[in-house]
């Protein structure tokens, strides 16, 4: 749709529908829902409601519209494009059975026409085109200004909260560097992925593993849980009775596929997923390893390192602390880590048990729940550092590289030789 260009477009809705009898609205709110659209943008009244209320509001980036109660549905629809701003893709829906009627409308801006009554499948199909037409066509020309760039998250040991910085950096890179994100949760019995933002995860992951051919761009528009218009999230939460069947070629083919559609792929890469299927890493830009500040995530934090130096050599890798500060930090200090890992360390993220706590009741990521508190810096710093901000690899002081730390005394070996023997046991 056409009309000039309007300030108010800045506050667009993703979707707005105005239907007129209360079975549409069911069948449009169930498919909304999947799409991550709200219910309640589902509107009684057809065209004539959607021109009045759209001349004094901001029109979404999807429109749904009625055409059963106009009279007239081309001359409404002239209508429509004079309230609507550009950018709008308009679908409509009518009684009238008539390929000229369809073709006019479409001639007018319109992008689809559904015959009433329509099935869910076919009104999912228009939706899905939709999104489409919004993301536009990925040319060569976009992929030289912002090439995609790859995220895995590892965590050195369980539960070093790898999967925090994973969802906490997907939500920056989505909502504050406006970058269309993915966030691909490979930790597929377990995973936390779509629970750290309140959704269902959906079958679409558990679907791709069980047919990997089935993987394509439409599969992807499908499967994936949105969160907002920036970030969608492919997560499971697969039975345990159900092992993990595959070669790994399904994730493969899903970070491919991501990474034609997206501009920003996270993988929450579970560790001993590098185990099984180690060309998971091939093709990762940055790979954040996730450690604490503990003896045994410096020992694995260690192992890691090496392990990626030989198997994503080409991967920028970004070491971040988390748990930091009174209770975990007290078993090693960063010094002794650093000697260890032979490395800075990039970014330090502070203990903080009420915030994270509040960001599980809130079923929102630590990132936005953060904000500008003691923590929203760090992340904020985390994901500037990973999306190629400011901070490239810079850590908080000193360059870190091994090089600089290499005159200095480290090493696991002696970390350990510190650490008082336990007294023997009494036979
Ligand atoms: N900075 C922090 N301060 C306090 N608690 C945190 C912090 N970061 C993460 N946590 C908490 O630590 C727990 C484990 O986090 P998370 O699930 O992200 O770890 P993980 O490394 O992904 O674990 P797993 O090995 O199970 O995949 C969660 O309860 C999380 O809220
Ligand atoms: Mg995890």
């Amino acid at each position: 749709m056409n009309a000039p260009f309007n300030p108010r477009a800045g506050m667009r809705d993703p979707f707005t529908a105005f239907v007129c009898e209360d079975a549409t609205a069911e069948l449009v709110r169930g498919v909304a829902i999947e799409h991550g659209w709200a219910p309640e943008k589902v509107n009684k009244g057809g065209l004539r409601n959607a021109i009045q209320s759209l001349s004094v509001a901001a029109s979404p980036h999807v429109l749904f519209v009625d055409l059963s109660e106009s009279g007239d549905p081309l001359t409404d629809i002239n209508a429509l494009a004079e309230v609507c701003e550009p950018g709008t893709v308009v679908i409509a829906a009518g009684q009238v059975n008539d390929v000229r009627l369809y073709r006019d409308l479409v001639a007018s801006g319109i992008q689809d026409y559904l015959l009433k009554p329509f099935t869910s499948d076919q009104l999912r199909d228009a939706f899905v085109n939709a999104q489409l037409t919004i993301a536009g066509p990925r040319g060569p020309e976009a992929a030289v200004d912002r090439p995609h760039t790859t995220v895995a998250v590892i965590g050195v040991r369980g539960g070093v909260g790898a999967s925090t910085l994973a969802t906490s950096l997907a939500w920056l890179l989505a909502e504050k560097a406006g970058r269309s994100t993915a966030l691909l949760d490979l930790d597929v019995h377990f995973g936390t992925g779509a629970l750290a933002f309140d959704l269902e995860p959906g079958r679409g992951l558990t679907d791709a593993i069980e047919n990997p051919s089935r993987i394509d761009g439409l599969f992807i528009e499908r499967a994936m849980v949105r969160v907002g218009d920036k970030l969608s999230v492919l997560s499971a939460e697969a039975p345990m009775h159900q092992p993990l069947a595959t070669d790994g070629g399904a994730f493969h083919q899903l970070q491919e596929e991501m990474r034609g559609a997206f501009e920003c792929t996270v993988i929450d890469l579970p560790r001993n997923m590098l185990i099984q299927h180690p060309h998971l890493v091939q093709d990762v830009n940055v790979a954040v390893v996730a450690a604490e500040m503990t003896l045994a995530a410096t020992r694995d934090a260690i192992r890691v390192l090496a392990w990626l130096k030989a198997n994503a050599p080409n991967a920028r890798v970004v070491l971040a602390a988390n748990k930091v500060g009174q209770g975990s930090g007290a078993e090693i200090s960063r010094k002794e880590f650093e000697q260890s890992v032979e490395r800075g360390v990039d970014v330090l993220i502070p203990l903080d048990a009420k915030l994270t706590a509040q960001a599980a009741k809130l079923g929102k990521p630590l990132a936005e729940v953060a904000k500008a508190g003691k923590l929203g810096q760090p992340l904020s710093r985390f994901a500037d550092i990973v999306g190629g901000g400011d901070g490239i690899g810079a850590p908080d002081e000193g360059d870190g590289s091994a090089a600089s730390l290499k005159s200095k005394l480290g090493g696991f070996k002696q970390l350990l030789a510190k650490k008082p023997k336990p007294a023997p046991v009494a036979a």
